[in-house]
This record gives C-alpha cells, structure tokens and sequence, in this order.
C-alpha cells in the first residue's frame, strides 16, 4: 500500500503541478492540455473548469505486476493521451452504474482545475473515496471536482485497488479513503502536506484482520473446482503461479459472498502498526499538521441493513467477522446496547458498527491527538431520503460526501434534488474550500480537545446555513466508557473460516 502511495505522491504531483502552471497561458484555448514526460495530455472543458481523466499514474497491475509495487508509466503510445473519460475501476467484487466498468489497468486519477484562474500556486485537494477497500472508485459522479475548481482549489481523486506549489497540497478521504489519509499520516511523520482530512474513518476503523492466506487458500480452491487450469494447488500456491492466472477467475462465488472482505491488509509493523499510541508518543506522527476529522450522525444505520443476513441477533453478531468487535469483552458491549433504544435488533446491532468503526474510533484518535495537534470535528445531522441507496436512513455514512463537494454536478445522478439541499451543499462547501486553502486558521469553529471539547454541528435541519456549536462530550459516552478503554487491543485478527463454523 505505501508503495502506491509513493508512485501516485510523486507522478500525480508532478503532474498536478505541470497541469496547475500550464493553466495561465492555456485559459482561452477550447481544450485545455498539458506536456509531461510521458507525452502530451489532452483534457476538456466543462462549464467553467478544465478537466482531465483518466491519467495513468502507473502501469497496468495485471499479469505479471500483480500483487507488486506499482510500476512507473511508461510514454503515451505516439506521444499523447486522450484524458477525457473516467479510466476502469479497480477488479472488485461488486458491480453496478456507481462507477465505470473494471480492469486491473485501474491506476489512474482525475484533475479539475479552474478555467480562468491564474494556475500558479492554488492549493491541492487530493481526495480518496471510501469502500472498505474492496469497493469503489474515482468515477462515481457523488465526489467529483467541478465545484472545488470552480472555488480555485484544484482537485485530484484517483483509483487504488485492494489496500493501499506541493506546499498547498490537503489529503482527504471517507471511510475506508480517510483509513488510507490517517495511515499515510502515520507512515509519514515528516510530511509535506498542508493538511488532512479523515471522513468518518482513521486507522483503528478496520477493516476487520483475517490471518494472511486464509481467504486466497479458498479463492484457489473454489477456481480449481470450477476447471480453472493452475499450476499449482490450493495447499500449495506460489503468487508467480497465480499471476498466470486472469483477474475475473478470482471472482469466485466464494469471493463474491464475502464481497471480497476477506482479502484484508496486515499489521506488519511498516504500513500498518499495533500501538499507534506508542507512536505517537516517539514522535512517530506529523503532530503539527491542521486535521480535520467528523462523522455523520447515525453512521451505522446504513450498516443495519448491510449485515442485515447475519445481526438480527445481538451476541452472535458481535462475534462475526464482519463486525469485527472481538476487542471489547463481550459482556461489555451487550450491556451497552439496549434494544428499546432501537427500532430492530438489526438497527442495534448497525449502531455497534458506527460505533467500532467509525463513531468511537474518531473518538478514540481525537483523545490521543487533540491535546497537541490542531484538531477539528465535526458531526453531519443532514437528514435526506435521496441520497443514500436505501431511504429513510437519517444522517447515515456517506451522505455527507457530495454536500461536501457542493453538489451540482455531484448530485446529477440523485432523484428530486431540492434547492434547500443545494443551497446545504452550497454552504458547506464554502467553508470546507476555506479550510482547504488555510488549513492552520481554522474552519471556522474553535479547536476540539480531548474527552470534551468543542463539535461543530453541521447540515442540521432548519439551520443548514449555519454552524451549530456543541460539545464531544454531548455524544461520546458510549465511546469513551466502552471503547476507549479497548483500543489499545484493536486489531484482533479472526479467522473468518473458523468463525464461520462456529456459527
Ligand atoms: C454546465 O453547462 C451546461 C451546458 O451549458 C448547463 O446546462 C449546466 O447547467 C451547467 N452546470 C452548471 C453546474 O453550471
Ligand atoms: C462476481 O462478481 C463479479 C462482479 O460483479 C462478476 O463479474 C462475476 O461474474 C461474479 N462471479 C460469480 C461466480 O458470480
Ligand atoms: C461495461 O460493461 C457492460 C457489460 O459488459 C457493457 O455493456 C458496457 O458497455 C460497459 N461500459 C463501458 C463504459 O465500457
Ligand atoms: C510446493 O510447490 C513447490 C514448487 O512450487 C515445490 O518445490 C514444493 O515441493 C511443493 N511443496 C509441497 C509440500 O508439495
Ligand atoms: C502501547 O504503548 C504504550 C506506550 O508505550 C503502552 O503504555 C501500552 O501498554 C501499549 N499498549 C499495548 C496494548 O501494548
Ligand atoms: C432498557 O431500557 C428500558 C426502557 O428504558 C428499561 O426499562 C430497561 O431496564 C433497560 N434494560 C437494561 C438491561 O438496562
Ligand atoms: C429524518 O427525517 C424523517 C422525516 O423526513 C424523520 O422521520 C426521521 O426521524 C429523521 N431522522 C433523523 C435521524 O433525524
């Protein structure tokens, strides 16, 4: 995962930066283009932004670069690349309209910059979209960037597979995007960055640890047993052999059942790391860098529905794989939760998701960082129906991102947008592209600090155009009671076979 990070840090700025500068003598031409290395890039207009996408930032991953650093891109064929359609998502296990069709040639990313501004020094806002990292990619029309180029801030999302002026540069992300932004943080303790943003998620939000090779093991077996020709068996496999191997046989049924979830990242101590406080304490994270952090309200609601098939009862859901709760003691969490307090054992069960993941992990950071780094959160009380696959989920995850990409354009493929959810996605893009451009000012609200400090309440219905002020405090009880205090054991890894069985 560090080693896309490092291809995309340093051929993605370069070209940001080529396209950013060539901006100033470019403005009236009809179809914006830029000049790097590898060739000429062509992009488009589009209202009052130029657009590039699609732009390799590394070769194809298939074949024999399967599994492997990313490689440099090699030079446009006859010297030119053609950036106006979304490049393929990255080989997962779902399908669908959200993003463009897959490929494992997915290592590409998308610029918007504004048309008639001066390029030269306009601040950065790179942007990793969440999935759980099987899931996702950089074309779904909710986080896209004509609103921030309109706002002269360039903006620069891309695809990644499974996982994981350069001084104006802010790294954010949702979900499992902002788990990528807070392990780069912690990867990179002198950082150039500007800022970062962590939507929702951070390094101890997941997702779940399984034991490396468990989930391959059964991917080999199930193609063996559909008459996929491999030299090799499932008890005894080599990478080299399974690179001969096409893409779509690894989507086994097996592989789709457990939306590839399986396949996770391990703690191995270099990208990803068992104390984070220990961390911290040896100065081993960028404490001085501007973070903002927030969730939505009721996070998890979405998540009642997700693991619908298997939390309809409380005790054994907590010890399945997906929930990945086996760091807090079981008797603490089932005195936690009551189901009077939740319209289905279902939706119970989603909050203890929000929780883990999301909700009690920001808590949990924000105790360890806030005392010392310039911190600030937020909470997401938006309450629309259309937004989000299933109505009727309240201020669940995911609804905020394209009111924080101010709409428009990113609400193009939502059913009965409303001017009051415009003039919503208007007004919390306009602070966000301020903390953008400066983020050592502020937001707009006063730092958060540990265990109860300041919390800016945001998209609350009857004041969407304002910010309404609170504490941590107001809503971390179950945080800090329950989860806190087991962090420190998070993660467990859990064999998800096993668990199977036992169940
Ligand atoms: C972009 O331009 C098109 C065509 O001119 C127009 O219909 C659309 O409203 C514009 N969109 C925005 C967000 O300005
Ligand atoms: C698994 O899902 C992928 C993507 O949706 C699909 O292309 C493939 O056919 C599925 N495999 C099976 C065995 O159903
Ligand atoms: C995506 O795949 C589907 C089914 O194979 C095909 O009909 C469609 O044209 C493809 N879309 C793109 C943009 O390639
Ligand atoms: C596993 O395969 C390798 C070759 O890929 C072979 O050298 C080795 O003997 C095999 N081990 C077993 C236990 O079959
Ligand atoms: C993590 O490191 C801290 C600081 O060194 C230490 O106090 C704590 O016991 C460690 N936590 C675990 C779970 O090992
Ligand atoms: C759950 O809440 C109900 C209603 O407030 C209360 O009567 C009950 O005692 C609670 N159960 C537990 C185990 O606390
Ligand atoms: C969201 O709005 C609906 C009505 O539109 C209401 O029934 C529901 O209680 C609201 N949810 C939250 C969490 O505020």
């Amino acid at each position: 995962m560090g080693s896309w990070y490092r291809t995309l840090s340093l051929t993605a700025m370069a070209m940001v930066v080529a396209v950013a500068e060539s901006n100033a003598c470019r403005a009236n031409a009809a179809a914006p283009s830029v000049t790097i290395k590898q060739g000429a890039i062509e992009g488009f207009a589009q209202n009052d932004t130029n657009v590039f996408l699609g732009i390799p930032f590394a070769e194809t991953t298939a074949g024999e670069n399967r599994w492997k650093a990313p490689q440099p891109v090699a030079a446009f064929p006859n010297g030119h690349f053609a950036a106006t359609s979304y490049g393929p998502s990255c080989a997962q296990a779902m399908s669908g309209t959200a993003i463009t069709n897959q490929s494992e040639d997915c290592l590409s990313l998308n610029i918007w910059t504004p048309r008639q501004a001066a390029g030269r020094g306009l601040p950065v806002f790179v942007y990793i979209y969440g999935g759980a990292m099987v899931t996702g990619g950089s074309s779904n029309a909710q986080w896209q960037g004509f609103n921030m180029a309109r706002n002269d801030v360039i903006y620069v999302n891309f695809n990644y597979p499974f996982g994981g002026d350069k001084s104006r540069i802010v790294l954010g992300g949702h979900s499992s995007g902002g788990v990528h932004v807070d392990h780069y943080l912690w990867n990179h303790p002198e950082t150039f960055l500007a800022g970062a943003i962590e939507m929702s998620a951070n390094a101890q939000s997941g997702p779940a640890i399984a034991p490396s090779g468990v989930a391959l093991k059964q991917v080999v077996q199930d193609m063996l047993d559909a008459g996929v020709s491999l030299d090799c068996t499932a008890e005894n496999y080599s990478l080299d052999c399974l690179r001969a191997a096409d893409t779509y046989a690894f989507q086994t049924t097996y592989f789709n059942s457990t939306t590839n979830t399986w396949f996770s990242p391990s703690i191995d101590e270099i990208t990803r790391f068992s104390n984070y406080t220990e961390r911290f304490q040896s100065g081993k994270y960028p404490t001085s860098l501007p973070l903002l952090v927030g969730n939505s309200d009721q996070e998890g609601a979405i998540f009642g529905y997700v693991y619908g098939s298997e939390n309809t009862d409380f005790s054994s859901w907590i010890r399945t794989f997906d929930a990945d709760l086996a760091f807090v003691p079981e008797a603490e969490l089932i005195a936690a939760y009551n189901e009077s307090d939740y319209p289905s054992v279902s939706q119970m069960s989603g909050a203890s998701y929000g929780d883990a993941r999301f909700l009690c992990a920001t808590d949990a950071m924000l105790q360890l960082r806030a005392a010392q780094q310039p911190t600030w959160i937020y909470r997401w009380f938006g309450n629309y129906s259309n937004v989000l696959p299933i109505p009727n989920l309240g201020p669940s995850h995911g609804s905020e991102v394209p009111f924080f990409h101010g709409g428009k354009e990113c609400f193009s493929l939502l059913e009965d947008v409303t001017t009051a959810e415009q003039q919503l996605a208007d007004y919390m893009l306009s602070w966000f592209v301020a903390w953008i451009k400066n983020p050592q000012a502020g937001p707009g609200w006063a730092q958060a600090s540990p265990t109860d400090g300041p919390l800016a309440r945001v998209g609350v219905p009857e004041h969407e155009e304002e910010i309404v002020m609170s504490t941590t405090g107001a809503y971390n009880t179950r945080c800090q009671n329950v989860y806190l205090p087991n962090y420190p054991y998070y993660p467990e890894v859990q064999n998800p076979v096993l668990l199977a069985e036992e169940a």
